[in-house]
């Protein structure tokens, strides 16, 4: 088994008007200096508890991670060796950068500490639309940010934001046509996604034209060699996240800082918990009683040791976004006969329906059940009372 990090950084030049994540513009909030003394205070607090050394994955989300010095991103990698965690070439290091928000010097800084990937928010090119975002970025400075990286041939993986209020086809074209300028080896394309009567709302394609700009935005990449690897995301062979698979695929994974998630696949049916949204509590949590492990010390709100119900759920769940699918053996690994024997009678009427397909080594979505993935994820939801 490997440890996946996740490092939160919870600044923004602006609040996009679409996003819900944790994040401050960053007058508003402690300064980063001060932020980063919690984040190792944490780490240093923590480590002992997280059972796993080797590292597949560190990744510096937010937020913008690439708003903070450089030097406090490597102070972070810097602790967590000193810490014992073991880092090789092997291990990807990912973070997430807002056009115009980085230069020669802090790419240098960066890959000198052992960063070799970087995730563009480019989200479109098209300036009229990102204004609407709320975004104060301009196409022509996501350009230079991917020169920059392409220049260096680094590896880079860029967001696109599609179905925005009052974008047509050609815009969605357009965006599509410079992607194929840069080739990038990595992209996840996410469908804008707002609460009910959000002012975002008002304007967007409908629901039908949504799936077929998805479906020309997949054409599109596939024909750039970019194959869907799981719902949102698209990659070269080989090119696949290692962090994001580790998510997918039952690993355990360290979250760091404000609002940040965590999860161990043991004991039992594994265990969450999670760090508060408020400054204030997570000051006070990241240096309370550093002898106990976070699901000693964190209030009943902020953990939970899954049920198998709810492992169950998870795993189904997240195994079937990937296009490789839910292996059976996978199941079989985790759960009793007799909680299995819930679950294949499901998987075969998905699969009569057309809505999974049977593959040599499990279940995979098909092109149908993709359509109405949350309809069968559903079907896939299991409660405590049929599941013990
Ligand atoms: C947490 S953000 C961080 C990346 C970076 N700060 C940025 O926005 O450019 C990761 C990605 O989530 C996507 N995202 C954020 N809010 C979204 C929403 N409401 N609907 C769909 N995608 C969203 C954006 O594409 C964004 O690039
Ligand atoms: S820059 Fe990214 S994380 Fe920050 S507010 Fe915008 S979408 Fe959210």
């Amino acid at each position: 088994m490997s440890l996946s990090v996740y490092v939160h950084i919870p600044y923004c030049i602006q609040r996009c008007r679409y996003c819900d994540f944790t994040t401050f513009e960053q007058s508003t909030i402690m300064p980063p200096k001060e932020y980063l003394k919690l984040l190792l205070k944490e780490m240093k607090n923590r480590a002992f508890t997280i059972p796993e050394k080797l590292l597949r994955s560190i990744y510096f989300g937010g937020g913008t991670p690439s708003l903070v010095p450089a030097e406090h991103i490597v102070s972070i990698i810097h602790e967590l060796a000193n810490l014992g965690f073991i880092l090789d070439k092997s291990t990807e290091v990912t973070i997430e950068i807002n056009p115009a928000t980085i230069s020669r010097k802090s790419l240098d800084t960066y890959l000198n500490a052992g960063v070799n990937r970087f995730s563009v928010g480019a989200q479109t090119f098209d300036d009229s639309l990102l204004k609407l975002c709320g975004r104060e970025h301009n196409a022509q400075q996501t350009r230079q940010t991917l020169d920059l990286l392409s220049q260096n041939q680094l590896n880079y993986s860029f967001d696109l934001l599609f179905a925005l209020p009052g974008q047509s086809l050609d815009q969605l074209k357009s965006d599509l046509d410079i992607i194929s300028e840069y080739q990038p080896k990595h992209l996840s394309a996410y469908c804008l996604t707002v609460p009910q009567g959000h002012p975002m709302e008002k304007g967007r394609p409908p629901e039908k034209d949504q799936l077929t700009m998805f479906k020309i935005i997949e054409t599109h990449l596939r024909s750039l060699g970019l194959e869907k690897y799981e719902i949102s995301n698209f990659a070269y062979p080989g090119f696949e996240s290692a962090h994001n698979l580790s998510y997918w695929t039952n690993k355990a994974y360290w979250g760091l800082g404000l609002s940040a998630h965590s999860y161990l696949p043991e004991p039992n049916y594994g265990v969450r918990f999670w760090n508060s949204k408020s400054f204030k509590s997570y000051e006070a949590q990241v240096t309370l009683k550093p002898q106990l492990s976070p699901h000693e010390t964190l209030p009943p709100e902020q953990k939970e040791a899954l049920k198998p119900h709810e492992s169950l759920t998870d795993i189904c769940h997240m195994f079937l976004r990937m296009a490789s699918g839910l292996p059976e053996a996978v199941l079989q690994n985790l759960f009793s006969s007799s909680i299995l024997s819930h679950v294949w009678p499901r998987l075969d009427k998905l699969t009569s329906q057309g809505l999974l397909l049977r593959t040599e080594e499990g279940w995979r979505l098909s092109a149908q059940g993709e359509l109405i993935s949350n309809t069968l994820f559903a079907e896939l939801t299991f409660n405590s009372e049929e599941i013990r």
